[in-house]
């Protein structure tokens, strides 16, 4: 076999075999094919698209790559969460340590920034010391001793994702339903658990634009998972504003702080809980949804979430006074305030603006290459249906190169829609796919 000849076919349109897609990923992964193949490959992916067969074999192929992590000797249920990726999106932070204090377990494996979009990754490493580069051993002691870790891709578990995904972050493949599906259940089923849940994430600021590519990603992924033997939930979520306040890295941990201290922005504690019920189900720990989000919700209220978070940090080598001491993190130079063209109410906040805002100030990639600066960023000061008087401050931008000031301002000023109406309230969930329905 040749990948010039599997690039050829997939460009033309025709069907792969399981071994052509498994040629190409285990070559890749080996550094047998170079980024200069594979990037083609994946561009022809992107316009010609897999059947669910091919996806089903890529994924496959990307868990193959590696080992599978073997959670079933841990005491009690397993689970996972995952998002296909947004703006302000720190779900991750707040919802790991809730489930695990309820009693979840939960080896976590996340990615770094996409595009537009964050990484917990990136975020986590915000925290001063915290250490993300576990080895599977120290991950599966980890989460045995105190029920949870979150960890970046490791060369032992799906790392053909890990080279995959840094390539297409920067040859515009990202946004392909199959080959975000094989991604996420590739890197979810290699760390082992049982029970999976995936946000995805719909509209402006997420790669799934609409409801109807939403619905198809999310019944291909409980589809891959049901093959593989796994319960799989997926939510689907809105990304047309970002979630809460923050965007950025630093400045999301400080949010994702505030809601496990009981003072988080209200849409983020409302999904958090909504997914944690989900999630809580899926493992059988909760009799059903609405148990699961009375039993998060309570768990949040009691400070236990707060507590294991403290006991993640502290146990992957980060300084665990950032919960009480919000000063330790990243701080930017310079803030700078942007004030309202006009009064009215927020009708729209374009997500995807807001998150090139952030990155145009430096907290996400170009290359493959390329730093974050952990500490700059964009923090809202409306969000949809709030009053907004003239000149009152809709963001502010958290920066440490001043020259960058002007193209995130005409990004964020074109980002908020203000007019007239009082907005209605959005719904936080739109809807639901599982593998128990
Ligand atoms: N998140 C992933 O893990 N992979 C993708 O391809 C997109 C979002």
């Amino acid at each position: 076999m040749r990948a010039v000849d599997l690039i050829a076919k997939k460009r033309d349109g025709s069907v792969l075999s399981p071994e052509e897609i498994d040629f190409l990923v285990q070559g890749y992964t080996r550094g047998e094919i170079p980024d200069y193949q594979m990037a083609p490959f994946l561009l022809a992916v992107y316009f010609q698209g897999l059947n669910d067969e091919e996806a089903f074999a890529l994924t496959q192929s990307m868990i193959q790559s590696g080992q599978i992590l073997d959670l079933d000797d841990l005491p009690g249920p397993t689970g996972d969460k995952h998002s296909t990726g947004g703006v302000g999106d720190k779900v991750s932070l707040v919802l790991v340590p809730l489930v695990s204090a309820c009693g979840l377990y939960v080896a976590k494996m996340s990615g770094r920034g996409l595009e537009h979009t964050g990484g917990t990754i990136d975020k986590l490493e915000a925290i001063p010391g915290f250490r993300t580069a576990l080895s599977k051993e120290e991950l599966v002691a980890q989460v045995r001793k105190i029920g949870c870790a979150i960890v970046a891709q490791t060369p032992d578990l799906a790392p053909a994702d890990g080279k995959m995904y840094a390539l297409r972050d920067v040859t515009a493949t990202v946004e392909s339903l199959p080959l975000i599906a094989s991604s996420v259940m590739s890197k979810k089923i290699a760390c082992g658990a049982q029970n999976i849940l995936i946000d995805v994430k719909v509209g402006r600021g997420a790669f799934m634009k609409d409801l109807e590519s939403a619905q198809k990603l999310a019944r291909l992924m409980v589809e891959i998972g049901k093959k593989l033997g796994r319960r799989v939930t997926c939510v689907l979520s809105p990304m047309d504003q970002p979630l809460g306040y923050a965007v950025g890295n630093a400045l999301e941990v400080k949010e994702a702080i505030q809601a496990l201290c009981g003072e988080g922005p209200k849409d983020l504690i409302e999904t958090v809980c909504d997914l944690a019920g989900e999630l809580l189900y899926l493992g059988g720990l909760a009799n059903s949804i609405s148990d699961g989000v009375s039993q998060a919700a309570a768990a949040l209220r009691q400070g236990l979430a707060a507590v294991k978070f403290q006991q993640m940090i502290e146990a992957q080598g980060g300084d665990g006074r950032v919960l009480t001491e919000l000063w330790r993190l990243p701080q930017a130079p310079l803030r700078w305030v942007i004030p309202a063209r006009n009064c009215g109410f927020v009708q729209s906040i374009d997500a995807l603006k807001v998150g090139l805002a952030a990155m145009s100030l430096g907290a996400g990639r170009e290359r493959i290459e390329d730093a974050v600066d952990l500490s700059v960023g964009v923090l809202l000061a409306k969000k949809v249906g709030e009053r907004v008087e003239m000149e009152e401050p809709i963001a502010t931008l958290y920066v440490r190169n001043r020259e960058r000031i002007g193209e995130a301002q005409r990004l964020l000023e074109e980002s908020f829609v203000i007019g007239e109406k009082p907005a209605e309230k959005r719904l936080q969930i739109l809807g639901r796919i599982s593998s128990l329905d």
